[in-house]
């Protein structure tokens, strides 16, 4: 069963759910997030798990990943969650915690990759699927792929179109790999 973190529009939410993947809960840092709309209408649990509500990142992290147990989840996938995970989350999901990312990792991590990208001019770009660990776009590289940063004025969209594509295989592959186990 996977649970999704959401901040922003959620499109990749959309593509797992759209690729029938077993998304069973959605949980967001933001009350505002309109990923949380995308996640009722396909009348899924959402839960909102804001900084503000707690005493520090260690106590939120902790409540999340209890909500997300709660719900049986077994994998964990940030669909452009903005909040970097305290160790008291990681280690209640060890491997199980896959990021999307719009760039050729490690090349341009953070929240602006795709603007990064294009401003360094290089000739290649990409999407990067990770397992999350503490650090900011850093954990361990399950799969990668490549496009050309002409022409820049279709970048983004082909970047999203192709996150849509790779995280969902991936995904699919871990669900296959955690049942095999
Ligand atoms: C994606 O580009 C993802 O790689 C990044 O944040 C964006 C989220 O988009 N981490 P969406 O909310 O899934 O539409």
């Amino acid at each position: 069963m996977v649970g999704v973190l959401v901040s922003g529009h959620g499109s990749n939410l959309q593509a797992l759910l759209d690729a029938g993947l077993p998304v069973v809960a959605v949980a967001s840092n933001r009350r505002d997030a309109p990923a949380l709309e995308r996640a009722r209408a396909a009348g899924l649990p959402t839960a909102v798990f804001s900084l503000d509500c707690h005493a520090d990142r260690e106590e939120r992290d902790l409540v999340l990943a209890t909500w997300l147990e709660e719900q049986a989840v077994e994998l964990v996938v940030l669909a452009g969650y903005m909040h970097l995970l305290t160790k008291p989350f990681l280690d209640r999901f060890p491997e199980r915690i896959v990021n999307v990312h719009p760039s050729l990792l490690p090349a341009f991590p953070g929240l602006r990759a795709i603007e990064d990208a294009l401003a360094a001019n290089v000739e290649t770009t990409g999407v990067t699927i990770h397992l999350v660990d503490e650090g900011l776009d850093t954990g361990p590289v399950l799969r990668q792929e490549a496009l050309p940063l002409e022409p820049r004025a279709t970048l983004e969209e082909r970047i999203h179109a192709l996150e849509h594509r790779l995280l969902p295989t991936v995904v699919r592959e871990m669900m296959a790999e955690c049942r095999a186990r």
